[in-house]
């Protein structure tokens, strides 16, 4: 069998970029095999649908496992012992600490485009500036929130008579796609040893 990428996705909701990467490497020559979803939130509607998909699905309750430092050390004893060597966050609501970010490369999608509009309420702070396009970001996770080095980006039109949840569907659209597609390319990466 070829060999892949043994990926963990973080979510902390509804998981739609997960399921388009879970349903991306079903491909057989996709460079990444998806083998365990964690999310830090018991409720989180992706969960199930991991699950659904044959993928092993935990949940970490931050609180639960007793604060930051806890919960990074169940999630390393997590990934260490499915042997991931990548990590995709994908609406993954909680800031990593630097030690962690430094102990497992990690990549992220961001609904703008980065380095424009950092942080939550991209959608409606685009509107607002009254910007023709919008888009994703797939970039490297570093310390600093939403800062690290950008491996791919979609562009998507805003159109007369948008609102937040328009734009946002019409982006999640693209962001599904882009996802798919980056993690490919990092992915072949590196496989290449790159
Ligand atoms: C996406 O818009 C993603 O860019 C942002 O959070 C949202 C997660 O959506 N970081 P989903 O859980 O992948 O459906």
């Amino acid at each position: 069998m070829t060999r892949r990428i043994e990926t963990a996705i973080l979510i902390s909701g509804r998981g739609s970029n997960m399921a388009a990467l879970i349903e991306a490497a079903r491909a057989p020559d996709y460079p990444a095999h998806i083998g365990l979803v964690i999310s830090d939130r018991a409720d989180a509607g992706g969960l199930a649908l991991a699950r659904e998909a044959g993928v092993e699905a935990l949940a970490i309750d931050a609180k639960a496992a007793g604060g930051r430092t806890a919960f990074e050390a169940a999630l390393d004893a997590a990934l260490l012992a499915r042997k991931i060597e990548l990590i995709c966050l994908a609406g993954f609501m909680r800031i990593l600490s630097p030690a962690f970010v430094g102990r497992w490369p990690a990549l992220n999608i961001h609904p703008s485009l980065l380095p424009a509009y950092k942080g939550l309420d991209t959608h409606a702070r685009a509107l607002a500036d009254g910007v023709s396009e919008h888009g994703c970001t797939v970039h490297w996770v570093s310390p600093e929130l939403d800062s690290g080095e950008i491996v791919a980006q979609a562009r998507v039109p805003v159109m007369t008579g948008d609102d937040p949840d328009r734009l946002a569907a019409r982006v999640l659209v693209a962001e599904h796609a882009l996802y798919r597609s980056a993690l490919a390319q990092v992915g072949r990466r590196l496989l290449a040893g790159g």
